[in-house]
């Protein structure tokens, strides 16, 4: 099976939890400045949210998911936000207007910020996110 892993992330949480995600499945994770093959079976995708663009995902992210080619077979949402915990559904609202198959089961763990949640992503959260990305990978 042909896995990717893509991330956006602008402090290193989704990176991180990006990383997890990769090692668990034996693939290396890269920002969403690298494109995917249009032969990828599984694309786990991870973003996050930012008051800056209104308590929403990086306009980049969105570019990325409408530019997708068609042609990937699955994808499966992570996120790290903050506070609110709907960043993977806004991200699954872009990819309504694709065919490409969304995992029922997606991912979040807290990302520190201005002092809250402190730590995370921690080990517990990456750890979370490994053997999530297994149940879904294999
Ligand atoms: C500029 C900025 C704005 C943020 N706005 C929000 C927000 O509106 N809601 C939220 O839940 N988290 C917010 N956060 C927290 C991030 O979503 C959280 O720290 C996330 O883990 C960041 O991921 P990254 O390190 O991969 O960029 C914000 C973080 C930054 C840096």
């Amino acid at each position: 099976m042909n896995i990717a892993v893509r991330y956006q992330s602008k402090t290193g949480h989704t990176a991180k939890v990006a990383d997890a995600i990769a090692n668990a499945l034996g693939v290396k994770a890269e920002p969403i400045t690298v494109p995917v093959s249009p032969d990828t079976d599984l694309l786990f995708l991870g973003g996050a949210l930012y008051m800056i663009y209104g308590c929403n995902i990086d306009p980049d992210l969105v570019k990325y998911i409408a530019e997708l080619p068609p042609t990937v077979k699955r994808a499966a949402l992570f996120g790290t936000s903050a506070l609110m915990t709907f960043g993977n559904k806004r991200m699954l609202k872009h990819f309504r207007t694709k065919a490409i198959e969304v995992c029922a089961e997606n991912f979040h763990c807290y990302g520190e910020f201005k002092g809250l949640q402190k730590g995370h992503p921690d080990q517990k959260d990456l750890d979370d996110a490994a053997a999530w990305a297994k149940r879904i990978g294999n």
